[in-house]
């Protein structure tokens, strides 16, 4: 939801800059645009579009200098133009800002600039609104002569002051072309990383912006400061004091976040799933006590005992795994578990029991509903654990405890490996908790040999993918397509039909299979397939019996089954698509893969942009 990379030191930083970007693209990409000091001035490209388009717009027309600022949009306020890309600059033209979040109460703000210093404003933006009123503080205490060291502490101070005046959320970067070698910036509920180098820093929204020049990162917390030298940096508080943050390592390489062979990273992302599964199980497995060892959790083995009710929440493909959750910490500990979307939960007043157990599920770790949900249920004294991937986000660090997905980084919009490593968590989560009451030794023993020759199984669905892109190529002309499953497999219907709408643009469903005849039949049409996953399981002749109501109506018809299924399904179904045999908790992850790849397939096929849909972002951090 908007990228942003600052750079301060020795190199030309135009290029940095756009080589950040470009790793950023995936938090936004209807329009960028770049600030670089040269001299005394700032000289600025920004354009809507790509960044491929402003690199053109670069090429054209180089900007030289050594410090400066870039951004990535997904917009908020006003529409992808030119005059809308950032940076935004105050009044004084010399201050250029770059800002991710949203700034609730810039109308306030503007009517007072307008009314008391009659400036102008060049764009729609509450970000522009921003930059106007550090400007104006700035200005206001900058007086007399030059004197760097003092205008930069003063350049900071301007930025605290508007800050304590700003309702909404904030990452920011800035730069004043009167301050040489000099950026600053800020957080409050948008992530801001800080790239520590050898006679150079960087700030950017994301490590993985930074990461091919250094590993060394400090995460900012809500409500920092960063002042950004070329050999220093300082942090401070809102409120003025001194910050104390230590210096991380970065925990993958620039290697990790390159595309390799794949055409698109979406495809490399569901291809990584054997090691990304396995790597979500690793270590956490004891056959000799048949249960999950999840020390991250931080909970004593009675206080996992005494929970009493589990409430998952999340967002999107987050919540979607939540909900198989639901299923297997039902069925498997039999504890009384409920699903909410994140963006409703801080909004309405669930009940919750004393000992309800929170977990907040998120890839990023950035998600401002899944963020704003952890902390109403902390805030109302609940245990609230972290299901992420991104080690250094902002959930991970705010919640009690918590399992981390150790998928590796998913630039994908469409998120794909990490649903199904969360599938996994929530089944480890659900063995552990089932076998601190009654799952059997024999039962738990059974769940783990399940779940780890699920990498074995997974490469076989893998090898279907030409399969699939044939099936998917025989359906693009279809209208929209349905999904439906039962029990275990309705969420995977619901996660399917996600993964289509985000990069095919069609119209695509989930549903509980038998909740077609209480109304869905009446789309069923010969332009619109349905989509049955149906393995041969306890429900596969209730299956069965909706797979025949939609053939007698003409609907077309592809099974996601296993080989018995496939078996009665032949002279049925229109296509197979055939996934090995598994105990029912590991079902799901198998029989999403090949709907991630007939998504995928079905998205080249009609010709789209697979890992940056239109008005999506990875990373939704605004509400
Ligand atoms: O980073 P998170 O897991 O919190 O993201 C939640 C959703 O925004 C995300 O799953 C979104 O729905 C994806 N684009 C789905 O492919």
């Amino acid at each position: 939801m908007c990228g942003i990379v600052g750079y301060v030191g020795r190199a030309e930083a135009a290029p940095i800059l756009l080589d950040g970007l470009r790793r950023l693209e995936y938090r936004g990409y209807d329009s960028a645009g770049i600030a670089i000091v040269d001299g005394d001035h700032v000289e600025t490209r920004k354009c809507a579009g790509r960044i491929a388009d402003l690199s053109k717009l670069m090429a054209e027309n180089p900007a030289a200098g050594h410090y400066g600022i870039s951004h990535t949009r997904w917009a908020t306020h006003g529409k992808p133009t030119d005059q809308n890309a950032h940076p935004h600059f105050d009044e004084s033209g010399k201050l250029a800002l770059v800002h991710n979040g949203v700034i609730e109460n810039y109308q306030q703000i503007k009517e007072t600039l307008l009314q008391e210093h009659e400036h102008h404003f060049a764009s729609e933006t509450d970000s522009e609104v921003l930059a106007h009123l550090v400007g104006q503080i700035y200005d206001d205490s900058a007086v007399g002569v030059l004197d760097p060291r003092r205008h930069k502490s003063l350049l900071v101070e301007a930025l605290r002051t508007a800050l304590q005046q700003v309702i909404g959320t904030y990452g920011i970067a800035l730069c004043h072309s009167d301050i040489p070698d000099f950026i600053v910036g800020a957080r409050r509920g948008s992530p801001l990383v800080l790239g520590v180098g050898k006679d150079e820093n960087f700030l950017a929204s994301d490590v993985s912006a930074i990461v091919a020049y250094t590993r060394d990162a400090v995460y900012l917390n809500d409500f920092d400061l960063v002042a950004v030298e070329r050999d220093k940096f300082e942090i401070s508080s809102l409120g003025g004091e001194r910050g104390n943050h230590s210096i991380s390592k970065v925990e993958f390489t620039a290697e990790d976040i390159k595309k390799g062979d794949y055409p698109h990273y979406m495809l490399k992302e569901i291809f990584e799933q054997p090691g990304s599964v396995r790597d979500a199980m690793r270590g956490r497995l004891s056959l000799e006590e048949c249960t999950a060892k999840l020390g991250g959790l931080n909970m004593t083995a009675a206080q996992l005992r005494d929970v009493g009710r589990v409430v998952l929440t999340g967002c999107g493909t987050a919540l979607h795994a939540g909900m198989v959750g639901e299923y297997l910490i039902e069925q498997l500990a039999q504890i009384p578990t409920e699903v909410e979307f994140a963006s409703e939960f801080r909004h309405r007043n669930t009940p919750m029991t004393r000992d309800t157990l929170v977990f907040a599920i998120s890839q990023s770790g950035e998600t401002a509903d899944t963020l704003g949900a952890l902390r109403e249920s902390q805030r109302k004294g609940y245990r609230t654990l972290g299901i992420c991937n991104n080690v250094a986000s902002t959930i991970a660090r705010e919640s009690d405890g918590g399992v981390y997905m150790h998928a590796g980084p998913e630039i994908g919009v469409a998120a794909t490996k990490s649903f199904t490593s969360q599938v996994v968590i929530l089944n480890l989560i659900g063995l552990l908790l089932g076998r601190m009451r009654h799952l059997s030794t024999a039962e738990g023993t059974r769940l783990i040999e399940a779940l780890e020759s699920l990498p074995e199984k997974i490469e076989e669905v893998l090898k279907l993918s030409d399969t699939i892109k044939g099936i998917a190529t025989k359906y693009a002309e279809a209208t929209g397509i349905l999904f439906f499953g039962r029990q275990l497999n309705f969420p995977v219907a619901l996660e399917a039909a996600l993964k289509m709408k985000e990069i095919t643009y069609l119209y695509a469903e989930g549903h509980p299979s038998a909740e077609l005849k209480h109304g869905i039949i009446a789309l069923v049409k010969p332009e619109l397939p349905s989509v049955f996953i149906a393995p041969d399981d306890a429900v596969f002749s209730k299956n069965l019996n909706n797979i025949e109501q939609v053939r007698a109506r003409k609907g077309p018809i592809i099974a996601v089954t296993t080989e018995s299924g496939a078996v009665r399904l032949k002279g049925i179904a229109d296509d197979i698509i055939l996934v090995p045999d598994a105990h029912d908790i590991a079902m799901p992850i198998l029989t999403v893969i090949p709907l991630q790849l007939f998504a995928y397939h079905l998205a080249v096929a009609l010709g789209r942009d697979v890992d940056k849909p239109r008005n999506l972002a990875k990373s939704v951090t605004v509400e």
